[in-house]
């Protein structure tokens, strides 16, 4: 029999015990091994739960009983989590975690730790996908060229029920945390951090690069409002937080957005807390992967999938997914402001003679070349809301422009930019 400890019996952590209890036949049969869950770990052991296994609030209960044989960690965080697997690497126990934030900064560290100890994370990343394993093994003769996706399920809901029924951001928010899909700390989600986590996990395992949160481009979804959904309806866009992950000429660009996605296109239709993830390969071409990203039993499905593979092979491949570096061509990543894209930009200027005129100006001066113009008037009848969309450019004109912008006196709020991947 299989022993297993979670750490962390929230959302997820109660979804794989009540998973396992409930399909134990089948998955026991899977693995080729009973597996049971013998003990978990909480911070408040008064809260009320639903689970049918021994809580305790200390996680050496789990680390020091030498008859567990896995530890799950569902407890979240990056520093406590990454004592709590190193000790249970230590003690030679198998490790399965859907610890994103934890990963993106001590990935590299784990591995080498870890060794021949298995260490499963497919919950990681776009929640019930197996993108984990479909990069390390089922693309595995595969150069990667491209990986662009929709990687947090938070965001997507929230996006998608503001714009398809115009819910407000704070309530489709909360509506999000209540359906166990956002991070302990929702700022994680809509300020683009959770998704550059995953967009790091995927590119150390596509291209071996070992890039932190701060060193990517990453924006968030704070700033949409009424007037971008509105453009982006008008003008036949969606707005979607893409993560995107390129190789181009011996560097890798790697970017987390809002973006305005024409309609028509599949990653425009991917709605409500769905993932999807378009991964380009030199020998296959485009493959595509959808599903629920985030949720209890989406997750808890991913995370069970490690247990079984664990379970079943010790560990079929190694925790990245290479045995030896592979970062001959001594790749490096595109400087965020060298990124090229077409923008749409939203101004709140005074509604008065030459200021369209300054605005162009300022963006012929930059080598922006302007691709549509409009100006709304607002409630205030001596103010106006302009919105522009560009021809592509390079990040660091727009960010001039957008700078000089800013300067101009009639021009009275902060500009907003967004960019467009069409
Ligand atoms: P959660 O509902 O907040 O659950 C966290 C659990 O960890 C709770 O049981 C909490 O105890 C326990 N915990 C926290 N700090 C602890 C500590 N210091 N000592 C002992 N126990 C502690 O979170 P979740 O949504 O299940 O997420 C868990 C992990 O999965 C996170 O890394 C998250 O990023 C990842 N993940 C979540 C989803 C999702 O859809 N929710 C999807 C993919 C990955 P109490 O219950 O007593 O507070
Ligand atoms: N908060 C994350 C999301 C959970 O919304 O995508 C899944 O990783």
């Amino acid at each position: 029999m299989i022993k297993i400890g979670i750490v962390g019996v929230g959302t997820v952590g109660q979804s794989v015990a009540n998973i396992l209890e409930k399909n134990k036949k089948l998955i026991s049969a899977r693995a080729g091994k009973e597996i049971t869950v013998v003990k978990g770990v909480v911070s408040d052991l008064s809260k009320k739960r639903d689970v049918n296994i021994p809580l305790f609030d200390d996680p050496n209960e789990i680390l020091d009983d030498d008859s567990i044989d896995i530890v799950v960690e569902l407890m979240g965080g990056t520093e406590k989590p990454f004592e709590i697997i190193k000790k249970a690497l230590y003690k030679k126990k198998a490790v399965v975690t859907a610890n994103k934030a934890l990963l993106a900064y001590h990935r590299f560290d784990l591995q080498k730790i870890a060794g021949d100890i298995p260490i499963g994370y497919e919950a990681s990343v776009a929640g019930g996908i197996p993108i984990i394993n479909a990069l390390k093994v089922g693309l595995s003769a595969n150069e990667i060229m491209a990986i662009k996706g929709i990687l947090n399920g938070t965001c997507n809901y929230m996006l998608t029920k503001m714009i398809e029924e115009g819910v407000n951001y704070d309530e489709v928010l909360k509506e999000a945390q209540e359906l166990g899909y956002a991070e302990a700390d929702p700022t994680f989600d809509v300020g683009g951090f959770d998704a550059a986590h995953k967009l790091l996990i995927l590119s150390s395992i596509a291209y071996g690069i070992d890039a932190k949160p701060e060193d990517i481009l990453i924006e968030g979804i704070e700033e949409i409002k009424k007037d971008d959904i509105e453009f982006a309806k008008e003008f036949g866009y969606s707005i979607k937080l893409l993560a995107i992950a390129k190789k181009n000429n011996g560097k890798i660009e790697l970017r987390v957005h809002p973006a305005l996605v024409n309609k028509d296109k599949m990653i425009a239709k991917i709605d409500g807390v769905m993932n999807g993830i378009s991964v380009i390969g030199d020998c296959v071409g485009e493959t595509l992967y959808y599903g629920p990203g985030a949720g209890g039993d989406a997750t808890a499905s991913a995370v069970i999938s490690d247990i079984v593979e664990i379970v079943r092979a010790g560990q079929s491949s190694p925790m990245l997914g290479f045995k030896k570096p592979f970062l001959s061509e001594n790749l490096t990543l595109v400087q965020k402001v060298d990124i090229h894209s077409e923008y749409y930009l939203r101004m709140f200027v005074n509604d008065e003679p030459g200021v369209l005129a300054s605005i162009a100006e300022i963006l012929g001066k930059n080598a922006i070349s302007i691709e549509t113009f409009l100006q709304r008037p607002s409630d205030n009848n001596k103010k106006a809301t302009l919105l522009c969309a560009t021809h592509e450019c390079r990040e660091r004109d727009i960010l001039n422009a957008i700078n000089d912008i800013e300067s101009l006196p009639f021009v009275s709020a902060k500009v907003v930019m967004i960019r467009i991947d069409k």
